[in-house]
């Protein structure tokens, strides 16, 4: 949907992860943490946290600054009273060039980097979160994602006009579609008319295979819509909300023969919401989710539910893990602290008349404005928002925020740190004790950096608070594809044993 290739920024000032600031990130935002950490760390950073506690402790509540960069407020409406039911104090911005600093939570409609000329990314602080990745733009602009990786659930994708004419001398049966970058105006179009600057803004267009055969639904072509949330990379974490889904009708019965008829075969702009189609307005009306319907119809035409459920985990964790790096590299980039990004995304897909699926395209803002005959989504899209926060460590329920350390009996209350051990059999065992360099040591708690056992704590409270989302990453080896497997880092490696042991421990963690 929203399509922005950040420039590259570069900063002067080179801003090393400091451990001594972690208590002070977790004191500020995510007060659910606060309690646990700050005995992990080495106290002899204190003066430094307190300084800069003091410096960000104005008022007592967490506050959040929403902005659209497009002029409509209304597009984050959701949000806004999401947090503020959270109890987030917010910060209006009249002038983007007069940005406040004392800001713990951003949520930008567009990417962050068009903020680029009024913030200072480097000198962002540990207790301030953005709701974007640097680096993102591989995932959710349509142009790359269809022409960077070979999945076969993603139809090919081409960034000009001769490697389209190709391709399709070489495939006589397959058509294609021409679409915009920006997103709007898709429509099938024949290779030798493909002309890719054929519009006042050059190079706007790319070309896509076009998916024959799509699943109908009463005669319609619809898309089904999920939302992920990755919420850390380097280590990788993410999750899909699994409640609900998404559903999109096309406006006509699906049909090809005419193809200036868009509407019979494009799910755009203007589409039939959810809600509003006959069969999934029965189950809505009588209480039911988009996803209860969808799961209806498949059984009734025979799908096997499981191999569907198991092609959606694995087409969104195969997308996402290939994209890791980028986003890696981006933060490193504006040299901003990785611990400071999190991103809502929603994957739209599309099944073919064999219920296979297909990824169309990742959008890094999706619509979460629910009027009109989308009314129903409210509810869809701040449980949503809810569950994200939660996750975080923006919604937390207990008395908290005075953003001074509680006493090592609040810190043991939230999460103490035989929560997190595993491996007693190696850790017990005394070489551990001498030499933490041994692999079999790596996860004793004497021998973990701070910095793991800060990702460890993080981990264990989305866990705990991941409401209706499913984590897709870290998991086991067997649910990664083997070529991607490959190219699994070793943080996420370490991770990947990690929650495998937790999971023996207690099969909430599986
Ligand atoms: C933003 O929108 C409001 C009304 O919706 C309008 O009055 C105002 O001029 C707009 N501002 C800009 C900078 O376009
Ligand atoms: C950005 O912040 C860094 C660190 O605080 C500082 O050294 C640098 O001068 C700032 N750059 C600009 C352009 O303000
Ligand atoms: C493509 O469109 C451009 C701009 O309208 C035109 O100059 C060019 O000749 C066209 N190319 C082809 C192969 O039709
Ligand atoms: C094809 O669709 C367009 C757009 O809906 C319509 O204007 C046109 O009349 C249709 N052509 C035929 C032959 O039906
Ligand atoms: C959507 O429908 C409206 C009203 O029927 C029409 O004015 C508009 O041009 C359509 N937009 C697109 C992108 O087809
Ligand atoms: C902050 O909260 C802690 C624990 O809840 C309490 O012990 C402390 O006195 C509070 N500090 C202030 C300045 O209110």
């Amino acid at each position: 949907m929203l399509e922005e290739r950040p420039e590259v920024v570069i900063q002067p000032h080179n801003r090393r992860w400091n451990i001594c600031s972690v208590p002070l990130i977790i004191a500020l935002f995510a007060a659910a943490l606060i309690p646990f950490y700050s005995n992990y760390f080495n106290r002899n950073c204190g003066e430094f946290q307190e300084l800069e506690a003091r410096e960000s402790n104005q008022g007592t509540k967490l506050k959040y600054i929403l902005y659209d960069g497009i002029n409509r407020s209304d597009i984050l409406i959701a949000v806004d009273r999401v947090l503020s039911r959270l109890g987030l104090e917010k910060i209006v911005v009249e002038d983007p060039s007069n940005f406040p600093a004392n800001w713990n939570l951003l949520w930008s409609f567009k990417h962050q980097e068009t903020l680029k000329s009024y913030i200072n990314w480097s000198s962002i602080k540990y207790h301030q979160k953005i709701n974007h990745f640097p680096g993102n733009y591989m995932l959710v602009s349509k142009s790359y994602l269809t022409t960077q990786d070979d999945f076969d659930f993603i139809p090919k994708g081409f960034l000009n006009s001769e490697e389209v004419q190709e391709y399709a001398a070489e495939h006589p049966e397959k058509r294609f579609v021409l679409k915009l970058k920006s997103n709007r105006g898709v429509k099938l179009v024949s290779p030798s008319e493909m002309n890719f600057t054929d519009t006042v803004a050059l190079d706007d267009y790319f070309a896509q295979e076009y998916l024959e055969d799509p699943l109908l639904w009463d005669g319609y072509k619809f898309d089904f819509s999920i939302f992920v949330v990755i919420t850390s990379v380097n280590p990788l974490r993410f999750y899909y909300y699994n409640k609900n889904v998404n559903l999109r009708f096309c406006l006509k019965p699906y049909s090809t023969a005419n193809i200036s008829d868009v509407d019979a075969y494009v799910i755009g702009t203007n589409h039939t919401a959810g809600q509003k189609f006959p069969y999934v307005e029965r189950y809505i009306e009588a209480g039911y989710t988009y996803r209860d319907a969808f799961e209806g119809y498949i059984k009734e035409i025979g799908g096997d539910l499981d191999n569907i459920w198991q092609q959606v985990e694995n087409v969104i964790r195969s997308t996402v893990l290939t994209k890791e790096e980028y986003m890696i590299n981006g933060i490193n980039r504006v040299k901003a602290p990785k611990y400071s990004f999190f991103e809502l995304y929603r994957f739209d897909m599309i099944f073919d008349k064999n219920l296979k699926l297909y990824l169309i395209e990742v959008n890094m803002s999706p619509n979460i404005l629910a009027i009109r005959d989308k009314i129903h989504n409210k509810f869809m899209f701040e449980n949503v928002l809810f569950n994200l926060f939660s996750m975080i460590g923006v919604g937390t329920v207990y008395e908290k925020l005075n953003f001074t350390f509680p006493d090592y009996d609040v810190e043991s209350m939230v999460a103490y740190h035989d929560a997190m051990t595993v491996k007693p059999e190696i850790c017990l065992n005394p070489s551990c004790n001498d030499n933490c360099d041994v692999d079999d040591c790596k996860f004793c708690w004497s021998c973990l950096r701070s910095s793991k056992k800060f990702e460890m704590i993080q981990a264990l409270h989305e866990q705990m608070n991941r409401g209706h989302f499913t984590r897709l990453f870290p998991v086991d080896k067997e649910k990664i594809d083997e070529i991607l497997w490959e190219e699994i880092t070793p943080v996420n490696k370490f991770y990947i044993e990690w929650f495998h042991e937790m999971c023996k421990k207690n099969e909430h963690f599986c």
